[in-house]
Order: C-alpha cells, then structure tokens, then sequence
C-alpha cells in the first residue's frame, strides 16, 4: 500500500505571499527530486496539503500538474452545494476550488466548534456526494488516555461511519480509496508528545479491524498518525507496518520538513 503524508495548515500562512513562497519551496524541491530521480518519486508516498479555504484556489491551482493533491480542511455541515450559511463553505464550492479531499472532524473542529455525531455524518455524506475523498480524524484527550478509554473513545468516533452507511446503504464508497482515517490524539498535537509506536500500532489495528466490520469488506483501510511528528520522529512510525503515513500540522509549514516527513515514508 502506498503511504500517505498530509499536510494540515490550519489557520496558516498569514498572507497569500507567505502561501506562495511555501509553495515556490514545496515545489522546487519535489520537482528537482523527480528529475533526479523518476524511480524514486514513483516509489514516494502519496502527498497532499490542506490550506484554509481563502488559500485553496491559489494552491490547487499552483498544484495542477504536480504530484501534490490538495485538500479542503473542512465542509459545511448544512448544504453540499449552496445556501443562506454565513461564514461556511460547501463540499461543492471547495471541489469547485480545487480541494479533491477534504479533512473532517478535526479535533480542533470538534473542540472549538463542537462538532457533533449528526454534524459528522451530514459533513461526510456532503463531502462523499461531490466525490470528494475524505480524511477523517479521530482521537481521545489526554483525560480520556490517562484513564485507558481510547479504544472505547474510538469506536464511538468512528460510529459515524457506521451510522452514514447504515443511513445510505447505497453509498458508492470504497473504504480503500475514498476514506482515510487519522487517528490524532488530542494531547500529542503541537505539544511535542507523542505515544509509544507500539500504543499506535495497536490503535491503528483496531481501527481497521472497526471500520472494515462497519462495511464486512476485507478492504485494505489506510490509518494515518498525526500529532507532533516531525523529521526526526517520522522514520520510528514509518517503520511499524500498521502505519499508513502521516497528518502533519506544523512539521507541514516547511518544506524541508514535511518532505523529511515524506522521505520517512517513501
Ligand atoms: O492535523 C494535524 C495535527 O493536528 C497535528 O498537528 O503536527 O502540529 O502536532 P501537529
């Protein structure tokens, strides 16, 4: 299976120039490794960048042609398409920028804007209606590690799946290709702690396991870490066979390091 590296801007660059001159660096840089070496780039993990949206026009377009997709970092739960929600962006206007994935559930979408199980499911049926591939994060506090109730928080995230599938039986979904899980645990992101490789492993395991019973499919289902991974900690996850690639946040903000991160995995 090829590996997935994923970069989560955020609420980052501040400016459309500082945008740019990431992606002039992201860019340059992929683009000499390729010429160096056509071989290598084809063995190299699948890329992707998710900018806020007032970004995503100016980079899917920068991105055309590359081997870099682009990403949404989120969709309107309300309307897939159009409608009187301030503020919101549908899966339709994002794919219409250019995004061809989108993260959702986000832990910081999940505690800043409390995003519920029903907001969920409605976000992943809008996304998947306007054939955009999905990234969904999932992961427990740090109160909820410290008393053993991850796999327990897990399988409540990821009853979401289980409940869009139920409601829409007819969903044309492949769990392989389609959906990509995240598994992200509140307490490593952006605090320079993470869990054991093996803690990782085992959640990875369980989270496959969970989701291909939603779908009774032997599906291969990728499962991405994120939280604090950076150049020097990406080759330990790379090297456990139970991890899919990476969500990277700030790692991502360097091009040096985000294809650090990619060399990890490739
Ligand atoms: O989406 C990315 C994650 O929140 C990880 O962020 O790499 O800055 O810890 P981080």
């Amino acid at each position: 299976m090829q590996a997935w590296v994923i970069g989560n801007w955020k609420q980052n660059p501040a400016t459309n120039s500082a945008v740019n001159a990431l992606l002039d660096d992201l860019l340059t840089k992929v683009n000499t490794e390729e010429q160096a070496n056509l071989q290598a780039s084809k063995n190299r993990c699948k890329l992707m960048v998710a900018p806020s949206c007032v970004h995503l026009s100016t980079v899917s377009t920068r991105l055309a042609g590359s081997s870099i997709l682009c990403a949404a970092q989120d969709v309107s739960t309300y309307s897939a398409s159009t409608g009187a929600y301030t503020g919101d962006c549908s899966a339709q206007q994002v794919a219409d920028a250019g995004a061809t994935w989108t993260l959702l559930g986000h832990s910081e979408r999940r505690q800043y804007h409390k995003e519920s199980h029903e907001c969920l499911i409605s976000k992943l049926s809008h996304a998947f209606s306007q054939n955009l591939g999905v990234v969904f994060c999932i992961g427990e506090t740090q109160e909820q590690y410290d008393n053993g109730q991850t796999l327990d928080v897990i399988n409540e995230q990821l009853s979401v799946i289980k409940d869009l599938l139920t409601q829409q039986p007819d969903l044309a979904l492949s769990l392989s290709e389609n959906l990509l899980i995240a598994y992200e645990p509140v307490w490593a992101i952006g605090t320079g702690k993470v869990p054991t490789v093996a803690e990782v492993s085992e959640t990875h395991q369980y989270i496959k396991q969970t989701v291909a019973s939603f779908a009774d499919t032997t599906d291969t289902i990728t499962v991405l870490y994120g939280g604090s991974v950076n150049a020097d900690n990406a080759n330990s996850f790379a090297s456990d066979a139970m991890i899919d690639g990476a969500l990277v946040g700030g790692a991502s903000l360097k091009a040096d390091s985000f294809l650090a991160i990619a060399d990890a995995f490739s």
